[in-house]
């Protein structure tokens, strides 16, 4: 898969930032099995009614009554696709699952991601549209198609298969209000995202309808009609890690479309998007943006991130983060609580990758180095201690040391050798220059990932979009 960093985004100041921090939110853990919940809590383990881990992943919701369905991506055991229902958005109830490895042959093996769910009016079926791969090939990139009469119980399995003979992966689905359905799917090595028109009964492709965006690399679509309008969510392809999410609106899903816009944080709050679900109540309809927040490495524990999506005008989308948020569900008011957390990771441009202490000792206990974002590691934690405007010192949490003019960690002083001027850039991306020697902080990639550490170099004023290695993002360890 592409895997870039890179791409143009736009932040508040971190000094906006910074003096927003009021408490770093606690984490959630315990599961509350009796109790009902009435908040959704951001960056917490989301846990069922019976107290067990929400398994709906690259999930799709749809209302079907009075209930809310949120079905998503399993992966637990043989389990591919599981369903939940909830009146409140907050109290999920395991319903069924939809799709297992004994579902059909062709999935015994089956890698199903993203999974989205429509009804079909005419024919009464639940109509599910899936991207398909075997175990950790991608290069399958198949859509997949299952249907049932109801939502909650087993689906049966069509089949797979490259829509007009076009490579397809992430994916979703949107019912125009005529009841027209749409499959949304990334292209041609996930260079391109394809619009089709499905057939009336929703199993098969009718028509490509549009190639959006040739070359700009989106993934994760997510549709939502508002007012006049069809706005269109997606991420950049970073495989696991996040990015910045931008969208794009249009006055009819076969376009025109207009440019991508960024949306939210360079980072996307650490997370991808998956859906954007419209909550109608009496007095308004809401938007609320639900994204994953991956864990590769324990897949288990990936989270799912529910912010409101509000709009500035017409045409303009707003996301911001909420640590918890509330959901009105007669009225369809959303209300949302917002702490900035003061600890953030620092990314680096070149290597998409996160500071931290070198983990190897021949390195010298002082130096840095960069490492695959991990949500738990205590050790890609940094604070920003101002020292006035634009200059900082930079600590690093777990050992409440600082970074210094030598690239490395030293014991607090009063030199300016720890003091560092942010050089903000135009896209929420930072260049950070040493007050002292007036070197920039510099990454190096070398062939031995152990030896990549951190320099100091001439500062650069030019500013690569892409590529950078005096690039740095101080990104706000949303929790
Ligand atoms: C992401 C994609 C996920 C999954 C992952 C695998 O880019 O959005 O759904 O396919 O890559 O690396």
């Amino acid at each position: 898969m592409t895997k870039s960093t890179a791409i143009r985004t736009r932040l508040a100041p971190l000094w906006a930032l910074l003096a927003a921090c009021t408490l770093a939110p606690s984490l959630e853990v315990a599961a509350q099995k009796t109790e009902a919940k009435t908040t959704i809590v951001n960056g917490a383990v989301h846990t069922d009614i019976a107290g067990n881990l929400i398994n709906a992943h690259g999930g799709g919701f749809l209302k079907v009554g009075e209930y809310y369905y949120w079905i998503g991506e399993n992966r637990h055991d043989d389990v591919l696709v599981s369903c939940y229902r909830s009146k409140d958005l907050v109290n999920w109830e395991l319903r069924g699952d939809l799709l297992t490895r004994q579902s059909n042959p062709e999935l015994a093996k089956a890698n199903i991601e993203r999974p989205k769910v429509i009804y079909n009016e005419a024919t009464k079926q639940f109509v599910m549209w899936m991207h398909y791969e075997i175990r950790t090939d991608y290069s399958y990139a198949r859509a997949a198609v299952a249907t049932s009469s109801d939502i909650e119980k087993p689906f049966t399995y069509l089949r797979s298969f490259r829509p007009f003979d076009n490579m397809s992966r992430d994916c979703n689905l949107f019912k125009d209000d005529d009841g027209t359905a749409y499959f949304i799917s990334s292209t041609r090595e996930n260079r391109d995202m394809n619009v089709y028109e499905l057939t009336a009964d929703y199993l098969d492709v009718k028509e490509k309808v549009l190639t959006l965006w040739p070359g700009s690399q989106r993934e994760a679509p997510a549709v939502v009609k508002r007012g006049r309008y069809y706005f269109m969510l997606t991420s950049f392809c970073t495989g696991w890690d996040p990015n910045q999410a931008k969208y794009a609106f249009a006055t009819s899903m076969r376009g025109p479309w207009s440019a991508l816009k960024n949306v939210g944080s360079p980072m996307s709050f650490d997370t991808q998007p998956t859906y954007i679900l419209p909550i109608q109540g009496a007095k308004t309809t809401s938007y609320l943006y639900v994204g994953d927040r991956w864990d590769p490495s324990q897949y288990f524990n990936s989270r799912y991130i529910f912010l409101p999506l509000t709009f500035a005008n017409d045409t303009t989308m707003v996301m911001e983060w909420a640590s918890k948020l509330s959901v009105d569900m007669k009225s369809g008011k959303l209300s949302a609580k917002a702490t900035t957390p003061k600890q953030l990771r620092i990314k680096s441009k070149w290597t998409g990758a996160y500071l931290a202490p070198l983990r190897t000792a021949e390195n010298g206990a002082n130096a840095i180095g960069n490492y695959r974002l991990d949500y738990a590691k205590e050790d890609q934690r940094w604070v920003v201690e101002p020292t006035g405007k634009d200059f900082a010192r930079i600590r690093h949490v777990p050992s409440g040391r600082y970074l210094d003019d030598q690239a490395a960690l030293s014991d607090k002083n009063k030199d300016d050798g720890q003091v560092w001027k942010i050089v903000k850039q135009s896209d929420g991306w930072c260049k950070l220059v040493n007050k002292k020697s007036g070197k920039a902080l510099s990454i190096e990639r070398s062939r031995n990932k152990s030896d990549e550490k951190l320099f100091t170099t001439a500062f650069d004023e030019k500013y690569d979009q892409h590529y950078d290695k005096q690039g740095f993002l101080l990104a706000p360890a949303y929790e």
